[in-house]
């Protein structure tokens, strides 16, 4: 490009050269310009204001690529944040995310880059939701899956996410010595994890508006047009979609998935930008569709980013009663060991149906 094409100097051209090669089957060259501009700001403003940008997996290949300090799924994002020494965190993700952030560093300056980034599962239950579903099975642990409010954590007894929520479970009946245990919001996350363990689970009827659309009928569909494919799905999917695929893991699970087994073809049964994040580092495999783009996380821009560094908006506050209950739950997740993924990519097929005891 000549220097000034489209807005673009030679330098910006050198300092972005290794974003571009990442994003550029995703980006136009006409869009570029404007984006490495901003890359290259919001870069400078980070170190400015001694921040760190922690960005989920959904989030598109210019900020997942161009300015995420650490990228993951959220379980990585929590403990990134519990470890960061940086003074402000910028939460490239949803709101439920950066709540956990404050929680876990209620000295630091936790921004969202856009207040409006919900998600359904978060507002699915409330604190005094929990209260009732306690008074209703006393003695019963309640572990709640992080995609929750602070005032939902406040009320739990451990944390979990998607890539550990069977540890999570054994853990929590094994320490209260019981052989059933709440684990709330997601009813679909609770039905994967009810085919996996011995325990007894109570689940609530929240879903995740992305992965509900999902069907069986889209992966006997996938099959048919692409019988060499692999099939990756999110536990946030219907236990039909799970069953038929042929893995079913967090978002970092999927990631290690195609790092691993460098699969020709693949179908990742998730959120858009998952899929043409994990592709610029796998070139040898073929990302075939469908996906569904969560709205939420699509708030997120490389613009109300540098907006948010530059005017130091919005931040996230939790109130301290608050904050130090739902802390210990997310700690004690935190604390326990990583979980492992199966060195054989085959749980799926191992699965059985159990009920589950719906609230
Ligand atoms: P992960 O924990 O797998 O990244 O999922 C978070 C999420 O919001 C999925 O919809
Ligand atoms: Fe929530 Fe689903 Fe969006 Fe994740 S993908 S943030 S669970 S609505």
């Amino acid at each position: 490009m000549a220097d000034g094409a489209f807005g673009m100097t030679k330098a910006l051209e050198r300092e972005t050269a290794g974003v571009w090669a990442k994003v550029k089957d995703h980006v136009t060259p006409l869009e570029w310009p404007a984006q490495a501009a901003l890359i290259s700001e919001i870069n400078a403003l980070k170190r400015e204001r001694n921040a760190v940008i922690l960005a989920h997996n959904y989030m598109t290949p210019d900020i997942f690529h161009g300015v995420g300090d650490y990228v993951g799924d959220s379980l990585g994002l929590a403990k990134e944040a519990a470890r960061s020494d940086a003074r402000v965190i910028v939460q490239a993700g949803v709101h439920f995310m950066a709540e956990t952030s404050k929680i876990l560093n209620p000295d630091k300056t936790v921004l969202i880059p856009d207040p409006l980034a919900g998600c359904s599962l978060a507002t699915s239950v409330t604190g005094a939701d929990v209260r009732l579903i306690k008074a209703r099975y006393p003695g019963l642990p309640v572990v709640t899956y992080v995609n929750t409010t602070a005032d939902v954590k406040a009320e739990t007894d451990i944390c979990c996410t998607s890539a550990n929520a069977v540890q999570v479970v054994e853990w929590a009946a094994k320490e209260w010595g019981v052989d059933r245990v709440i684990l709330i919001p997601d009813e679909f996350l609770a039905r994967n994890v009810a085919a996996q363990t011995s325990v007894g689970i109570i689940a609530w009827k929240g879903r995740c508006e992305v992965h509900e659309r999902f069907t069986a009928a889209d992966i006997a569909e996938m099959r048919a047009a692409w019988p060499e494919a692999e099939i990756l799905a999110h536990p946030e999917c219907p236990e039909e979609v799970l069953s038929a695929a042929d893995f079913a893991g967090s978002t970092a699970a999927m990631s290690d998935y195609v790092e691993q087994r460098r699969p020709r073809q693949v179908v990742m049964i998730t959120e858009c930008s998952m899929a043409s994040n994990v592709a610029a580092d796998a070139p040898g495999t073929q990302f075939i569709g469908p996906c569904n783009m969560c709205p939420h996380m699509k708030r997120i821009t490389l613009l109300n980013i540098r907006d948010c560094l530059r005017h130091m908006q919005f931040e996230v506050t939790v109130p301290e009663d608050v904050a130090e209950r739902g802390r210990l739950a997310v700690q004690r997740m935190i604390d326990l060991p990583p979980p492992t993924i199966p060195a054989r990519y085959d749980l799926v097929r191992a699965r059985h149906h159990v009920a589950v005891e719906l609230i």
